[in-house]
């Protein structure tokens, strides 16, 4: 990862939500003071909650993948790792950190049923226009008893104001980059996972206070914020940005 280059955002005026944003900021992917930062801290917390695989040749699907940023967490776990994402230009970057790399849509992905072992979907069904369809190709991937991990923003005022409002003002977020009106409602994803054999449970996550302010500050200051990156912590609330796991029945 390079260190305290600067931020930049998307040179176009592109409607919030576009997924041209992301080739704009190619190069902010991979930047630990980038644009994308935030992205980083919530792989590794992501990846925590992906086991050793206990199998030999054991898949992990990572929908909506971007440029591969979970993969430097799992190295050691024994997973083969397949990413699915729109954007080709996040794809290459994937593939350049060994990810074996899917350019589609995760509402219609042209995998097996039953192939992975784990699918991983973080930051990407807020994306997502029919997220329920996502949610349904998630659950058709994984074998029974495989695990689902993801995160992603509640539909709730809050997490209007946090991640947008707040969020999207702070060099940790690329503005314009959500549409609050695909925020995934809790429960609802809940109801939806249920419906596909995957008993889901959700969990409030937030970076820490402390670590995060110190970042922002020295960030600002335009020093290296080198590794010093933010923890993601538990909360009590799922209202703004949450986790989910589960695994299928069968
Ligand atoms: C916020 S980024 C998250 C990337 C990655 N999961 C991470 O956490 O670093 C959202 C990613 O989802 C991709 N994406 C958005 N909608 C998608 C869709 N319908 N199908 C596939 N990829 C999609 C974008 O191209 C982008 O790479």
């Amino acid at each position: 990862m390079r260190d305290a280059a600067p931020v930049s955002t998307s040179p176009r005026a592109l409607p919030p939500n576009d997924p041209r944003q992301y080739d704009d900021l190619a190069g902010e992917w991979w930047q630990a003071d980038g644009a994308f930062a935030m992205l980083h801290w919530l792989a590794r917390a992501r990846a925590a909650l992906v086991p050793p695989a206990a199998r030999r040749d054991a898949v992990l699907v990572d929908l909506g993948c971007g440029a591969g940023l979970l993969a430097p967490h799992l190295a050691g776990k024994g997973y083969r790792h397949i990413g699915v994402d729109l954007t080709r230009s996040a794809l290459d970057q994937a593939a350049a950190h060994g990810v074996t790399v899917v350019n589609a849509d995760v509402t219609a992905v042209p995998l097996a049923d039953g192939c992975a072992d784990v699918v991983s979907a973080g930051e990407v069904l807020e994306h997502v226009p029919d997220w329920p369809r996502a949610v349904a190709e998630a659950c058709r991937l994984l074998r029974p008893g495989g695990l689902l991990v993801l995160d992603t923003l509640n539909d709730t005022l809050l997490a209007r104001l946090i991640a947008v409002e707040i969020g999207e003002r702070l060099p940790t977020v690329p503005r314009g980059i959500h549409d609050p009106r695909l925020f995934v409602d809790a429960r609802a994803l809940v109801a939806e996972c249920a419906r596909h054999g995957v008993e889901l449970r959700l969990s409030g996550i937030r970076p820490e206070l402390g670590g995060t302010l110190a970042w922002l500050l020295r960030r600002m200051r335009g020093r290296s914020t080198g590794r010093a990156e933010p923890r993601i912590v538990p909360t009590r609330s799922t209202a703004v940005l949450y986790q989910g796991h589960g695994r299928r029945s069968g």
